[in-house]
């Protein structure tokens, strides 16, 4: 063990609304504005709803308590917490597979997160001005396929995590999370007042929430347990060391259920922000970078006051993105700054170095004609994959498994005790959760594994 871990006091949370705001940041991301409403109003509105909330309940939010739990007892990174509560057995592994998944992730989010930054100028600037729809997807492919652009962008991106991260947990992350949280909270609902208030803006609201039983298949399924889990950042560590920082006054249960209620809210805002107005002025809905990057700029286009709100809609993109990334970084920095006696800054500098390298291949991986693409997939589709289809799963399913049948059970009770009255109502539930969550999570990771190969 390092001098230096084991002599300063660590860094930690300082409020339970840091916490919250910090976890949710890292929860709040992409995938809640760009993925969820889309995939809710394909799969049957409400009815998709329901099964992504039983999905929240049944898997990722014991996976999300489970990393807290792990995190608070082991007191460490994301491969020291598993050597502190299990010595000597191979469970850490966990952690590296976490920080590998972490640099996979920053590989092709951080790319995404430049876009954000390039169409705030692009609609703030009013460069859409007389286009119409094919102009702008024109405009999309040549910036993304392009060769420097959106590697500077993503480069700017990265060193604004680095302001965020700069301060550490209590003087950085906790500080910008406590602002930029409640702003992103703001903006999404000046967003759903000016989309809820356009004419026709009932046909989307009805896309996103008539309950459709009959496009509910088992792909939906699938979809909103997989979504679950990348949404809430489970399964590669982050969770678990964020839950290092949290004090032992805290009650982990009911901050894990507070985090997924806001994770959730947000996603179901994000899509009442967007379908109204898409549905207004009569688009097709797409999924995904299509959505933000080409639909949506049609909108504000020619929404009334379409400037204001559609650079209002790619900073709160930004935000989003930039709390996650920042997520992502800490599960690295904790790991070289305890295990390889590194301090902060020199570890950020470090990681700074790598994400850029990954990211510009990623980027670089979309041009046309790269050779970085590999049995079909460009690198950028490889590293979305391989971490969201099978690290994060098999991440998650071993977590599980760690703290329902390797961690002591008086250590497990121990930390679920801390600050709360009773645990009775969360042993009951994890007493079911502890044999859904892991044979769910297979399910999951056996079919996504398949889409790696079509
Ligand atoms: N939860 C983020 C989103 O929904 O966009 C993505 C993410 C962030 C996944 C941090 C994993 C992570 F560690």
């Amino acid at each position: 063990m390092s001098q230096k871990a084991t002599t300063t006091k660590r860094d930690g949370f300082s409020s339970r609304f840091g916490i919250i705001a910090a976890a949710a940041g890292s929860a709040v991301g992409l995938g809640n504005i760009w993925k969820f409403p889309y995939i809710v109003g394909e799969n049957g509105g409400s009815a998709f709803i329901f099964i992504y909330l039983i999905s929240i309940l049944a898997i990722g939010v014991p996976v999300l308590l489970a990393e807290f739990i792990i995190g608070r007892r082991g007191q460490a990174n994301a491969v020291r917490s598993f050597k502190k509560i299990a010595p000597n057995s191979k469970w850490s592994a966990i952690g590296w597979m976490g920080i590998v998944a972490a640099f996979m992730i920053l590989g092709f989010y951080t790319v995404i997160a430049g876009y954000t930054i390039h169409y705030f100028i692009l609609t703030i600037t009013n460069s859409f001005a007389g286009m119409n729809s094919a102009d702008i997807s024109q405009t999309f492919n040549t910036f993304a396929t392009g060769t420097t652009l959106p590697i500077i962008y993503t480069i700017i991106f990265i060193f604004l995590t680095l302001v965020v991260l700069f301060g550490g947990v209590k003087d950085g992350i906790e500080k910008y999370s406590k602002i930029l949280m409640p702003g992103l909270v703001g903006i999404i609902l000046l967003l759903v007042i000016r989309a809820v208030t356009l004419p026709g803006a009932s046909a989307g609201i009805e896309f996103l929430f008539k309950p459709d039983f009959s496009a509910l298949s088992m792909d939906a399924v699938l979809d909103a347990l997989g979504h679950a889990f990348f949404s809430l950042s489970v399964g590669m560590g982050t969770m678990l060391t964020y839950g290092s920082y949290i004090s032992k006054k805290e009650n982990l249960t009911s901050t894990a259920l507070s985090i997924a209620a806001a994770d959730t809210l947000i996603a179901l805002l994000a899509g009442l922000a967007i379908f109204p107005a898409v549905f207004a002025f009569g688009i097709d809905p797409t999924s995904g970078p299509g959505l933000v990057f080409i639909t949506l700029p049609n909108v504000f286009l020619q929404m009334s006051g379409g400037t204001f709100f559609g650079a209002l809609f790619f900073f709160l993109l930004f935000i989003a993105a930039l709390t996650s990334v920042v997520s992502i970084f800490e599960v690295i920095i904790a790991y070289i700054t305890e295990e390889l006696n590194v301090g902060r800054h020199k570890a950020m500098a470090l990681i700074t170095l790598a994400a850029i390298v990954i990211s510009s291949f990623c980027s670089l991986s979309q041009t046309p004609n790269s050779s970085l693409i590999f049995n079909g997939h460009t690198l950028f589709d490889w590293m979305d994959l391989l971490s969201a289809n099978v690290l994060l799963p098999i991440g998650g399913l071993l977590i599980m498994l760690f703290v329902a049948f390797i961690m002591k059970p008086s250590d497990l009770e121990d930390e679920l005790q801390q600050g709360a009255k009773s645990i009775k109502g969360t042993m009951a539930y994890l007493t079911v959760t502890k044999f859904v969550a892991p044979v769910a999570i297979a399910i999951v990771f056996l079919t996504g594994i398949q889409a790696l190969f079509n």
